[in-house]
């Protein structure tokens, strides 16, 4: 393995591992520091990519998803580089999604999705989440073992934004086909089936665009025709693809973060065991978990931004046109900002400080909706399982424990978790 010098980030697979020395090391250089590979400046800092991200003026987040591999028909020179910005944005991968949107259209998608998801909508999906825990338990919880992420965490997440954009119950089944999150025939959760889901977005947008021209011809008294009939802050109805755009994106933004979340915290807890026994009597306590959970593994590895002028970042500068990468679970374990940051501690003063949603006016929409999610399943999931402990088939015995991480240089998490437990009789 070499040093930041030489490693590349974008391709190295010692890196998915554990990327958490790395991003030490670059710190240690400088918190925000040019990378020998693609032109990217990387961020590690806590107050840097906090600055950052709270600049949308000078920071575009045009390449937020893809960074450097955002590029456009001409070369970005000069010490602003708005105008090539403006006018070319919309060649860019993924640039009908408001994530890589600025300020004014950002502002006003944004807004209709907030229509979207209202504190009422959120509190009947609460109500729903809880059922739902349930009910993906009952699915493998009396054979005292499961793959975690296939079994609970992907359909889990994946349900959860279905029921919060009001898809009737009725056609779950088919939503965890179309992602391919069904059960294995006759089997548990055992979660060994194909990844049938990699093109999912297609379906879904003819799916949702089927839902919402059926409710604008017949309105229902529905959560889909809420969905159908919102519109803009100035009064204007969208398009049905802009509303099915934010709906779907959902589904992209919510659904892995959210698994990858869940798994982290299960793997915790089973490398914890007293911890479980405290937070099944302290359920008070399981908020406090999540929060560490986020800092601890931000489930969002790197984040984009493109600089519009050249600029300074914590006194470095940086030129027009650099692709600045944020990068959130190194800005989460900066010394300076959390204290012996690598370790998870209950109780911390500073733990909602984390910037695992970001920050500024992208910061995520759906933090709440993840946050309620990793607690009310974790509450259930101690109330019903004992004792749950990690699979030494699948990921050895203690010392020596194997994992795999999903070789990714955006998200930061687990691609399988084994565990074993012991399910608690009648106590649902
Ligand atoms: C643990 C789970 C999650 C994590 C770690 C996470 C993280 C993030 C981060 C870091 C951003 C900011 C991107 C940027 O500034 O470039 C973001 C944006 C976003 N997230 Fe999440 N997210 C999670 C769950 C969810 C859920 C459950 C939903 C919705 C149901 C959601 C919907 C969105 C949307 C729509 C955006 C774009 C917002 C905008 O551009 O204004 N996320 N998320």
């Amino acid at each position: 393995m070499g040093d930041w010098t030489t490693i590349d980030f974008f391709s190295d697979r010692s890196l998915v591992e554990d990327p958490y020395p790395y991003f030490e090391e670059l710190r240690s250089a400088c918190p925000v520091l040019p990378l020998p590979h693609l032109g990217v400046v990387a961020v590690t800092g806590y107050e840097e990519a906090t600055e950052v991200y709270r600049d949308a003026e000078t920071f575009s987040s045009c390449n937020s998803v893809v960074g450097p591999f955002a590029t456009f028909p001409v070369p970005l020179e000069g010490d602003d580089v708005s105008e090539v910005v403006d006018r070319y944005r919309d060649q860019l991968p993924m640039n009908e999604h408001m994530v890589t949107m600025d300020p004014p259209a950002h502002t006003r998608e944004r807004a209709l999705l907030m229509r979207l998801i209202t504190p009422k909508r959120l509190r009947d999906n609460e109500a729903f989440i809880w059922r739902l825990a349930d009910r993906q338990l009952d699915e493998f919880v009396t054979d005292g073992r499961c793959e975690f992420i296939r079994a609970y965490a992907q359909p889990f997440a994946m349900l959860v934004v279905a029921d919060l954009l009001g898809v009737p119950e009725d056609d779950h089944r088919r939503f965890r086909e179309g992602f391919g999150l069904s059960p294995a025939p006759g089997g548990m959760g055992t979660g060994e089936q194909e990844d049938v889901g990699l093109n999912a977005l297609a379906w879904l947008d003819d799916w949702f665009a089927g839902y919402v021209e059926d409710r604008r011809r017949r309105p229902r008294k529905d959560v889909l025709t809420d969905l159908a009939l919102a519109t803009y802050p100035d009064g204007t109805t969208p398009e049905v693809t802009a509303v099915v755009r934010t709906a779907t994106f959902l589904f992209a933004a919510g659904q892995e973060t959210t698994a990858r979340l869940l798994a982290s915290a299960l793997k915790h807890l089973a490398e914890h065991p007293e911890l479980q026994d405290e937070l099944r009597t302290r359920t008070e306590r399981i908020p406090d978990f999540v929060e560490e959970a986020l800092r601890t593994e931000s489930p969002v590895k790197a984040d984009f931004r493109l600089a519009r002028r050249t600029t300074t970042v914590g006194n470095v500068e940086v030129a027009a046109g650099t692709p600045v990468m944020l990068l959130n679970g190194a800005a989460n374990r900066d010394p300076e900002r959390f204290e012996c940051p690598a370790e998870f501690r209950l109780g911390r003063t500073n733990g909602q400080a984390h910037i695992a949603f970001g920050r500024g006016v992208h910061s995520c929409p759906g933090g709440p909706l993840a946050r309620a999610e990793a607690r009310m399943s974790l509450e259930r999931i101690l109330h019903r399982v004992r004792d749950i402990r990690l699979s030494e088939e699948h990921h050895g015995p203690p010392g020596e424990r194997r994992f795999q991480y999903e070789p990714t240089w955006v998200l930061r998490g687990l691609s399988k978790l084994h565990l074993e437990f012991t399910p608690v009789e009648d106590e649902r």
